[in-house]
């Protein structure tokens, strides 16, 4: 199959739905709805809602609903973004090859632009699931969500990312990190898919280890890149976690390494799709992408 083209499409796909999703940008009060569209439309691969679609195809049973859900996805990963970037996180002037919101709009409409596209996420991924059919397993979703980004999973991940600045820290840290911080919002995308598939328990487990996988290969992936990129193609400052005195995975087991735990992880989350058959195919492709991307 030809990645490059799925890919595209399925983003022009999730790019018109997120933009009928989103209030216009005169709507009242336009600040906050120019700055909820200004860091959702910058740019982004939209990996995790293309993660959702190509996670439900793969099981391949209802399809109602997923784009909406992988929508909702993107709204809540934007808002990380936009929180990661501010001056009291990573303090980052650029995102998506723009500038970051708050440097368009200031601090306090880039807090909010956050919260609002945070709680936009769960309100447009509640509503789509009470219009699915799949009745109780759409709160159990919509709880699993909210595990996933919590003070036990992103949230934490995130904590522990600032706490680690300009310190050793060892393997279990930094795994911990990326696991909570990257892996967490990853995986849960991806079982979404499943769920909206109806997958079955084994298909489910699969799935949810190759999103576990291929989530932390992800966040390996963007600290190697961090190093070897360029600023124009990343969208945002190369160089910064070393400037920051960020842990990450090169700082605590070298590049080298890191290349290869990478590399690993996906031929591993690779495996555990394979036995679904062909219609895993845009997920084997994708954890191939994430492995060789360059933004
Ligand atoms: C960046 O995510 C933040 C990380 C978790 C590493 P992406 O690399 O998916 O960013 P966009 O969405 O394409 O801008
Ligand atoms: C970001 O990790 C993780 C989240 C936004 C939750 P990074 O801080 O490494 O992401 P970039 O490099 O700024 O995109
Ligand atoms: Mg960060
Ligand atoms: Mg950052
Ligand atoms: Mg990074």
């Amino acid at each position: 199959m030809d990645i490059t083209l799925y890919l595209k499409q399925k983003k022009e796909l999730i790019d018109k739905r997120l933009d009928e999703l989103l209030p216009a940008d005169t709507e009242y009060p336009a600040i906050i709805h120019q700055a909820m569209r200004y860091s959702t439309f910058a740019g982004g691969k939209r990996i995790r809602p293309i993660l959702t679609l190509a996670a439900c195809q793969a099981v391949k049973k209802e399809k109602a609903l997923v784009l909406d859900s992988g929508c909702a996805m993107e709204l809540i990963h934007t808002y990380s973004l936009i929180h990661d970037d501010l001056p009291a996180m990573d303090d980052d002037d650029f995102r998506r090859g723009k500038p970051t919101s708050h440097k368009k709009f200031g601090e306090a409409i880039a807090i909010l632009a956050g919260d609002a596209l945070l709680t936009m996420g769960f309100q447009i991924l509640s509503h789509a699931l009470l219009k699915s059919h799949i009745s109780n397993k759409g709160l159990e979703i919509i709880y699993e969500v909210a595990q996933a980004i919590g003070s036990k999973g992103l949230i934490g991940g995130q904590v522990m990312d600032l706490q680690s600045e300009g310190k050793q820290i060892d393997l279990d840290t930094i795994l911990y990190i990326h696991k909570s911080k990257t892996a967490s919002l990853i995986s849960i995308c991806v079982k979404i898919g499943g769920l909206l598939g109806k997958a079955q328990e084994d298909e489910l487990e699969r799935l949810y280890k190759y999103g576990e996988k291929i989530g932390l290969a992800f966040q390996i992936v963007d600290d190697i890149l961090d190093i070897e990129g360029s600023s124009d193609e990343l969208g945002k400052t190369a160089g910064k976690d070393q400037k920051s005195l960020k842990a990450t995975f090169p700082g605590v087991i070298g590049l080298a390494e890191s290349k290869e735990k990478a590399s690993e992880l996906i031929h591993s989350a690779i495996n555990s799709v394979e036995p679904l058959g062909d219609s895993a195919l845009p997920l084997i492709e994708i954890a191939r992408f994430i492995l060789r991307r360059q933004n």
